[in-house]
């Protein structure tokens, strides 16, 4: 059997990896500032990872949400007191666009409306509900067309009002720094007035942190900044380093009861201990800290790029944009440098998307490699 060829690849095959490098079937060694694609929060192959999933699989790794299972409790704990959202509840699934997707459909079930207010440049999935609400049309089907998605510019709360007036918008959803499109955000005011909005006409805000989430801002979540209080919140990527967990956290007011969601694998034994391991270690390591300082650090850095015509995002979710497209650069970064970085949709914009425990010397090296290129460049 042939695999369906949906992905271009680059020629690595990562067969090792350990912290912020990772090693490939040749035994080259690989600067990871990409984190397969901003998933690697706590390193690759953390120990204290590796011990907690490899002491449960011993013990038990799955049984389905018809049985108790308490270490979802201890999760649901941790994290509420780790990202200061103790008040919500949390529903488990198993990557970002079912997160969307359970925060959709819950949306709409509590307000009894259907249309969905998304934002332009935005990506939330590929599934149903999330892929339309995603700004692609390559990659949204005619089957996904049943949902209706009015588009806003980020930043146009009048925009915004004219559509939840007609009271026909059960969700707003949101990623306050756009990853796939580019890194793009808005200002405090703007998501002070969304959750307003949201408010004023019973519409259910919806913060996707399934990139940014988990501390890769350097705040928990990416919202936080704004003091904001979504109603739902989306997670997955870095929450389990790796492992294939996501989730949503539920704003009290919502109210659950038996069959409004589920799931076979969401919350099980493997990927609860594997969120909790990436806690601890958030914790304990002061990751989210080290994001923040890291993050300044290729700020002053960049001051000095020649071709940089600006940096955007936040923490370790920086975008380095050029003016002029940066695929050769980047093929050059991994084949020469042996450093792997991310792209977006924007051409001449680099993604930096780290595991949170990068050190400076991670970040010279990409500097003295991109000063290098920018010459060869001129
Ligand atoms: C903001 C955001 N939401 C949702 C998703 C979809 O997540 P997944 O690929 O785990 O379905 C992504 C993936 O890149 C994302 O960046």
């Amino acid at each position: 059997m042939s695999l369906f060829n949906v992905y271009p690849l680059y020629d690595v095959t990562p067969t090792r990896a350990q912290d912020v490098y990772v090693c490939d079937d040749n035994g080259t060694k690989y600067l990871d500032l990409y984190g397969g694609h901003a998933v690697i929060s706590i390193g690759h192959s953390h120990p204290d990872y590796v011990s907690a999933i490899t002491e449960q699989v011993e013990k038990l790794g799955f049984y389905s949400n018809s049985v108790k299972n308490p270490i979802q409790l201890e999760l649901a704990e941790k994290l509420g007191s780790l990202s200061g959202c103790n008040d919500y509840q949390l529903f488990m699934c198993n990557s970002g666009a079912e997160a969307n997707e359970n925060a959709l459909k819950l949306a709409s079930f509590h307000t009894g409306k259907s249309k969905i207010l998304a934002f332009k440049n935005s990506f939330h999935g590929r599934t149903s509900a999330a892929v339309a609400a995603t700004d692609n049309s390559k990659i949204v089907a005619p089957i996904n067309a049943q949902q209706v998605v009015d588009f806003v510019d980020l930043g146009d709360l009048e925009a915004v009002e004219s559509i939840l007036k007609k009271d026909r918008t059960c969700s707003v959803i949101i990623e306050c720094i756009q990853g796939v499109g580019g890194l793009d955000q808005s200002c405090s005011e703007f998501y002070q007035g969304l959750e307003a909005l949201c408010k004023a006409y019973n519409t259910v805000l919806i913060a996707d942190e399934v990139q940014s989430g988990f501390g890769r801002t350097g705040d928990f979540f990416a919202f936080q900044k704004h003091n904001i209080s979504p109603d739902i919140i989306s997670i997955a990527k870095g929450m389990g380093n790796g492992f294939p967990v996501g989730g949503i956290l539920i704003n009290p007011t919502i109210e659950a009861s038996y069959g409004l969601l589920g799931t076979t694998f969401g919350g099980n034994h493997l990927a609860c201990v594997a969120t909790l391991a990436v806690l601890e270690v958030l914790k304990n390591e002061n990751l989210m800290q080290n994001a923040s300082e890291m993050s300044q650090y290729i700020l002053e850095k960049a001051k000095d790029l020649p071709k940089l015509k600006t940096v955007k995002g936040r923490g370790l979710m920086i975008g380095l944009e050029f003016d002029f497209p940066v695929s050769e650069m980047r093929k050059q970064l991994i084949f020469k440098h042996h450093i792997f970085t991310g792209s977006a949709k924007n051409p001449n914009l680099i993604r930096i998307l780290p595991p949170l425990t990068v050190q400076k010397p991670h970040i010279d090296t990409l500097f003295n490699a991109l000063i290098t290129e920018l010459r060869t460049h001129e």
